[in-house]
């Protein structure tokens, strides 16, 4: 196996900061963050999200955007060409398998949930919020989820954007997007914490994303960060892998990181920091109402403030970008991989991908209406939506960030590693591998134990 002609790269090293900006930042942050914080005690959880970042997140990244630099390839076809480098068993490869895997997985709830996202952007841009009260905006958001013909109809449209644009080829416009996108976002968010501030019960919210108070904290709460931490950054699973390929060979792994990781985090805190001022401020509404936080909560502000159905309308389009940017990297590494090895074309190898998880992803439209009550002994009594979510963030990707870090920790000849991270004889690059060789991996499999132990 070679490395060599299968891939372009990118004119810069901007371009792989925007393109993996726009798979980390997504729903992830902006819906997912505030309500787990929410659900698991804010403070604590926040923490300990911030040292799984830190700690886990960040030196996994550099590894996994290490292996797609080295390889070149489908992240398959890269821990293929990595494993025969270091002469290993094949057995590694399964990291790119299980990784394609847990995209589709992912991608089954992800597209329902960004279908509620484009949902928002049809009823705030036709004033539909206007003259709510909080009570009337939570009764919305209930209707919707009681609708499966309509969570069917938005949960297809949003497969049918995500396939547009892999099938055209990731690399072809995605950065443009994300180079507006990113910022517009970020100044819509800071926008709404402005609001938060003048109108919200900003030092409540402020208390309970920042108190560390550790009896609110319980293992099952730390395997949840921890798995968050991965699923915002991307990680485990491939994606920063597959575009890792197309990174230029003299930009510093280490930097761009570190970049992303900074993004990633600043939108979720303020995310964090828009909503939860407002759920204080408005009693009805609880830090721990679930999945439906974002969309109970920030109405509120767009009923209530001037334009509002304008900047609403904005704001969740701008979420629905963000969410589109994350998707393309779910579908990616399963079609570079058959596109690559097993000559598909590209539209067709992601229609097929987008298909099947379209397919899945009828379970997590059911989960909310017919089949809320349907919780088999074998997902753990909980719904498709609510047990894809737990499998893959909690189990598939922490276990996947693990034997990247293994791999590249334990695996891999420590003077190719300290080539591509452009390193050698760095201080920090030895305290990196350190970390990637003892702690990050001990972290994972510690929380996991203790979570399973916990559990019985
Ligand atoms: N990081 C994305 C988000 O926060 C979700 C995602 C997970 C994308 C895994 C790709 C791979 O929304």
């Amino acid at each position: 196996m070679t490395q060599k002609g299968i891939h372009g790269v990118w004119a810069s090293r901007w371009t792989f900061v925007l393109a993996a900006t726009g798979s980390a930042v997504g729903l992830g942050n902006i819906w997912k963050f505030p309500y787990m914080s929410g659900e698991n005690g804010g403070g604590a959880f926040v923490l300990v999200y911030l040292v799984c970042i830190c700690l886990i997140g960040l030196p996994v990244m550099m590894a996994e955007v290490l292996i797609g630099r080295r390889g070149r390839q489908s992240p398959i076809n890269s821990m293929r060409f990595v494993t025969q480098e270091a002469g290993m068993h094949g057995i590694w490869t399964s990291i790119g398998w299980m990784g394609v895997i847990a995209g589709l997985l992912i991608m089954a709830f992800y597209s329902v949930v960004a279908g509620w996202a484009l949902q928002y952007v049809w009823a705030t841009a036709s004033g539909v919020f206007t003259h709510m009260d909080p009570g009337q905006i939570g009764g919305h958001f209930s209707a919707l989820l009681g609708n499966p013909s309509q969570l069917l109809v938005w949960h297809t449209i949003f497969s049918f954007l995500t396939a547009g644009v892999v099938a055209l080829g990731v690399n072809r416009g995605l950065g443009a997007v994300a180079n507006i996108m990113m910022p517009v976002l970020f100044l819509a968010l800071l926008v709404l914490v402005g609001y938060s501030l003048l109108h919200g019960d900003f030092a409540a919210g402020f208390h309970f994303l920042f108190d560390f108070e550790i009896e609110r904290l319980s293992w099952p709460g730390v395997l949840k960060a921890m798995g968050h931490a991965f699923f915002t950054l991307s990680l485990g699973m491939g994606a920063i892998m597959a575009y890792g390929a197309y990174m230029p060979a003299h930009a510093s792994i280490a930097r761009t990181v570190i970049t992303v990781g900074i993004l990633d985090t600043l939108v979720a805190l303020t995310a964090g920091l828009a909503i939860f001022p407002i759920v204080f401020a408005n009693p009805p509404l609880e830090p721990s109402a679930g999945p439906g936080l974002l969309f109970v909560s920030l109405p509120i502000a767009f009923a209530a403030m001037p334009w509002g159905a304008i900047f609403g309308t904005v704001f969740f389009i701008l979420v629905s970008l963000a969410a589109w940017s994350s998707s393309v990297s779910l579908i990616e590494p399963g079609v570079a991989w058959l596109v690559e090895s097993r000559k598909f074309r590209r539209p067709t190898a992601t229609f097929l991908l987008t298909g099947i998880a379209w397919l899945l992803g009828i379970s997590c439209v059911l989960s909310f209406n017919l089949w809320s009550e349907f919780k088999p002994a074998l997902m753990l009594y909980k719904t498709p939506f609510d047990f894809l979510d737990f499998l893959t963030s909690q189990l598939m990707l922490p276990l996947g960030g693990l034997f990247i870090a293994l791999f590249v920790g334990w695996c891999m000849r420590k003077a190719v590693v300290e080539r591509e991270m452009d390193a050698e004889g760095h201080p920090i690059f030895d305290i990196w591998r350190f970390v990637v060789r003892f702690i990050s991996p001990a972290l994972v499999a510690l929380v996991m134990i203790l979570t399973l132990i916990d559990s019985f």
